[in-house]
């Protein structure tokens, strides 16, 4: 094998990247990146892969979610607050219900490029190229604003970076506190057919933290009550930003791209003898990549090599993204593979991306049904093969959208219209996420599913 640095992916075929017109300027724009300070620090990374390790052997939970595009427009406090919070409530029940401690991971602070299925979009017979992600493009359907531009990649830079401090500064800063459990819990509405479960939980929690005192264990001698660590995350999708931002660890010699904690490769650019997998082999992230109903086990086996050579417990995610109708007939015999070879990996289930559907209204949703369909097949299939089901993975928002139909307020084709405002797909909202979190628990619990 060739020798890797950050660049050697570019002797490679890649997909989904976009066409600049001004190539000179693009290059410009990578050289100022890579002065730019790093967003996470290797240090940070190496934990989150040590945790993810205990995920990988079975003694923890992995949580990752976030919006499926994040957005320019959309930049602001509260948006990022209140999915930071629903992100903790749902670790909360899982934690506390499940008896495991849950790793978080944000699809936040850089998640800003998209692959396509399609290179142009036609709308009313005229075609234009497709809106890639704010980091290249942006969604409003003009020949301007679908034209690539690379002042883009430093905006997204800038974007990410701000998100990142809100984001330390809620985990560090008492909002994460767990005394505070009941205050997240206010966004809660009363009518809230889970109101009660929670309200239980928390009650629980409580006393908990109130019996904990009487022992001398409080926020002040245990950090840990009111703190927590949030990892953040995205697919590394354009190489050239994620070139820019990887660095050597003076440390360890080591090097980290330093967009994100972990980083994934999506289920349209893991061809094994392309730029990403070569880009991924490089870096000591922790890394995902996505695994859709079309994997054979021989394949798998070969992209696990290439991207986990040493087998190192906690270096990779698989997330699998087969559809509810699909996972009991493509799942099992991938496990059983990766079981049989002894090959250390974490499980992790995206149940969005299989049950994309388009409305009789033409709105692009998934039904909260098919979601919850998938994850327990996921439950089922670890169970039955012996394997850990490690994780799970969300297209998800604190805020009160309508985006995907079902759950216990019964959303339905028509109520969509109503807040219907992702970038690109259908995310479940903070009810939807809280209840999700509810069943899962009970999975996590019992084995049951
Ligand atoms: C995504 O996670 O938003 C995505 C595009 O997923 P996939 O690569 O699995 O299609
Ligand atoms: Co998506």
């Amino acid at each position: 094998m060739s020798q890797w640095t950050p660049q050697s992916w570019r002797d490679f075929p890649i997909q989904q990247q976009p066409k600049y017109q001004d190539q000179a300027l693009v290059t410009q724009i990578e050289q100022q990146l890579q002065k730019y300070p790093p967003l996470v620090f290797a240090q940070e990374t190496r934990d989150l892969f040590q945790q993810l390790g205990q995920v990988a052997d079975g003694e923890a939970f992995l949580l990752q979610g976030g919006d499926c595009a994040e957005s320019f427009a959309d930049f602001t406090a509260p948006k990022i607050r209140d999915t930071f919070k629903v992100m903790l409530q749902m670790a909360v029940v899982l934690t506390f219900a499940g008896r495991s401690p849950v790793v978080k991971v944000a699809r936040m602070a850089g998640q800003y490029a998209k692959p396509r299925s399609s290179d142009m979009e036609t709308i009313d017979g005229v075609s234009l190229p497709s809106y890639r992600g704010d980091i290249i493009n942006s969604s409003e359907f003009t020949a301007a604003s679908r034209e690539p531009d690379p002042q883009r990649l430093v905006t997204a830079y800038h974007h990410s970076a701000a998100s990142l401090n809100l984001l330390r500064a809620f985990a560090q800063g008492g909002l994460a506190d767990l005394h505070q459990v009941n205050r997240w819990n206010m966004s809660f509405v009363e009518s809230n057919p889970l109101k009660d479960r929670y309200q239980d939980i928390s009650q629980r929690i409580q006393e908990a933290l109130r019996f904990m005192e009487v022992c001398g264990i409080t926020s002040q001698t245990a950090p840990s009550i009111s703190e927590t660590q949030l990892y953040t995350s995205h697919e590394a999708l354009l190489l050239n930003y994620e070139e820019a931002l990887t660095r050597r660890d003076s440390l360890t010699g080591d090097w980290y791209d330093c967009s994100a904690h972990m980083v994934w490769i999506g289920e349209r650019t893991r061809q094994l003898d392309h730029a990403h997998i070569e880009f991924f082999r490089g870096i000591h992230n922790p890394v995902g990549v996505k695994i859709g109903p079309g994997m054979e086990e021989d394949e798998l086996i070969r992209l696990i090599d290439a991207l986990n050579p040493n087998n190192k417990a906690g270096r990779l995610t698989l997330i699998t993204r087969m559809g509810a109708d699909k996972l009991a007939d493509k799942l099992p015999r991938l496990v059983r593979k990766v079981q049989q070879e002894g090959r250390k990996v974490v499980w992790s289930s995206d149940p969005m991306h299989g049950n994309t559907v388009k409305a009789s209204n033409n709105y692009k949703t998934r039904d909260f049904e098919a979601i919850l369909r998938e994850i327990r097949q996921f439950f089922a299939v670890h169970q039955a093969e012996g394997s850990h089901a490690g994780g799970i993975h969300l297209e998800m928002t604190g805020e009160h959208v309508t985006e995907c139909t079902g759950g216990a307020y019964g959303l339905s084709e028509q109520d969509l219209a109503q807040r219907y405002f992702t970038q690109c797909d259908p995310r479940l909202n903070s009810d939807q996420v809280l209840e999700l979190a509810f069943l899962i628990a009970d999975s996590l619990r019992t084995g049951a599913v």
